[in-house]
């Protein structure tokens, strides 16, 4: 049994305390322990992105971290997007626009598109391809990805 060490974050806006296993990753803590299953576990070798998770505004794999890590820090998972239940521009400029197809990357495209869009208001397609490069798509939907966060940039600035 590994041991357990008590961490004290702030997940989504609210400040939590809670005792994790040393040995468990960011991820599993994420999904298993605290319900939050917006982030997907799928490679689990920081090769696909679709666990993407923002650290103190930098994105992060979460499944190559370990929950204990977080202590400290302020973390944003996909779940933290949404406000009162209504999507924010990113999230409805992927609607909009029919970005999911299978949906499975997508809570990691989007932490990596609001990471950027959170330090750059105003990017380039090249910049957005270059944040949102370590988020593979296996629908190969990156077209339409791209093409919604450039209208959530337009929309944040309106
Ligand atoms: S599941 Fe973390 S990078 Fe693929
Ligand atoms: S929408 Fe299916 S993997 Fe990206």
């Amino acid at each position: 049994m590994s041991e357990t060490i008590h961490i004290e974050t702030t997940i989504n806006g609210r400040d939590r305390a809670f005792e994790v296993a040393a040995n468990l990753t960011l991820l599993d803590v994420l999904r298993d322990q605290l319900g939050l299953t917006g982030s997907k576990e799928c490679c689990v070798v920081g090769e696909c992105g679709a666990c993407t998770v923002i650290m103190d505004g930098i994105p992060m794999n979460s499944c190559l971290m370990l929950a204990v890590e977080i202590d400290g820090r302020d973390v944003i998972t996909v779940e933290g997007l949404a406000t009162d239940g209504h999507l924010n521009a990113l999230q409805q400029a992927f609607l909009d626009l029919s970005a999911p197809q299978c949906g499975f990357c997508i809570p990691g495209q989007l932490m990596s598109a609001h990471a950027l869009l959170q330090r750059n208001s105003d990017p380039t397609i090249d910049d957005v391809n270059e944040a949102l490069g370590g988020n593979l798509c296996r629908c190969a939907g990156y077209l339409q990805i791209t093409e919604a966060v450039m209208v959530a940039a337009k929309a944040g600035k309106e």
